[in-house]
């Protein structure tokens, strides 16, 4: 099928309609969970980060994009859980920057309509700008007939969130940080049914967090302790790929502590200004984030093989072989119901695949 024309002017709608319907896909991706993580860009415009990361797609994370680009809109509209997006609003603008990357690649002027639904909640510790971004770069892609290789998609994802990039290959999947936008792209360590292990997000608080990634970032700058942190980086991504690959849980588990350690240890060290404060640094973490750390911990020597990460939010990631996840949960219930009246919402996952089209239509 050929690529839609260029389209300056608005056409008569009688001729249009059945043109337009040919310019719609619609796609599926999940978010992923970093264990080597990202934190710091090289180049903000581009989202090229300080360093390769690794991750693991999360089946229960799921967005459902359907994008229909059309020459009977003015703008672009923007519709996230049935609920249509402000146009003036922060999402609304990543959104129709991402869609003006794919019309630019397309040579194609055409306003488009996106209907988002997410499986999970947002602002909680899932990152649904991941698989937000690289569903809609794939529906959007596929709408236009741009026929893009996986390497392709996951740079253009990138460009608009850079752990969106590390949603498009299948997996457990390595985001090369490169040195220029080309070279910046992720690709798949090993399939979704390498390493049956489990992540329970444990959802300790329905608030947003204190401070979006991608200031957070920009703030890592601030930290006397980034260098470290980024000199120690090298032998960890190649310990924890090695440890992927060869289904060494233990190894994997320490590495995958220690890291989000250091992310937040970066995080805690970057003081900022905000009108009329300073602040020492970004604290994400709530009371009961600490509690889950220190119980993971106790878990560990009653016997569970369980080891927590956490990405920029209060919510602890509890990963575990797949045959230990109801032991594991079982603690967590019993943890909860030590303080009354609490509740804590838990997702489960396995690796999942990576971005998809799909003929499900989310429009309707
Ligand atoms: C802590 O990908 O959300 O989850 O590129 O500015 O959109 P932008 O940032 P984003 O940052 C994710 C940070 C993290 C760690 C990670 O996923 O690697």
């Amino acid at each position: 099928m050929s690529r839609p024309k260029s389209c300056r002017s608005r056409p008569d709608l009688n001729n249009s309609q059945e043109k337009v319907s040919v310019y719609k896909a619609s796609a599926v991706a999940h978010s992923n969970l970093a264990f080597v993580k990202y934190w710091g860009k090289a180049n903000a415009e581009l989202n090229l980060p300080l360093n390769n990361s690794i991750s693991m797609n999360l089946s229960s994370a799921q967005t459902h994009t359907t994008v229909e680009f059309s020459d009977a809109l003015t703008s672009d509209e923007v519709f996230l859980n049935d609920e249509r997006l402000d146009p003036t609003g922060f999402f609304w603008k990543r959104v129709s920057q991402q869609l003006d990357r794919v019309r630019a690649l397309a040579h194609v002027e055409m306003v488009a309509s996106v209907h988002s639904r997410n499986t999970f909640p947002s602002g909680v510790g899932i990152a649904s700008s991941a698989s937000g971004m690289a569903a809609l770069t794939v529906a959007a892609t596929a709408a236009l007939k741009l026929d893009l290789a996986e390497r392709e998609l996951s740079i253009l994802a990138r460009l608009g969130s850079g752990s969106a990039s590390r949603s498009i290959p299948s997996g457990f999947v390595e985001w090369l940080a490169g040195e220029d936008s080309q070279s910046s792209y992720s690709h798949q360590i090993a399939p979704p049914e390498h390493w049956a292990i489990t992540d329970v997000a444990v959802v300790v608080s329905a608030s947003e967090k204190s401070m979006a990634s991608s200031d957070g970032h920009l703030l890592a700058l601030n930290s006397p302790f980034l260098r470290t942190r980024l000199a120690s980086l090298s032998d960890r991504l190649n310990v924890m790929r090695r440890a992927i690959l060869d289904r060494d849980f233990e190894t994997f588990g320490r590495e995958l502590e220690s890291e989000a350690i250091s992310l937040h240890a970066i995080a805690m060290t970057s003081a900022w200004e905000s009108p009329g404060a300073w602040h020492s640094g970004i604290y994400y973490w709530t009371p009961a984030t600490i509690e889950l750390i220190q119980a993971t911990q106790d878990w560990r020597r009653d016997g569970l093989h369980v080891y927590f990460t956490l990405d920029a939010g209060p919510t602890v990631h509890l990963i575990c072989p797949k045959d230990q996840r109801s032991a594991v949960i079982d603690a967590i219930r019993t943890l909860e119901r030590r303080q009354k009246d609490r509740q804590w919402t838990l997702i489960e996952s396995e690796p999942a695949r990576g971005a998809y089209v799909t003929d499900t239509d989310e429009a309707n």
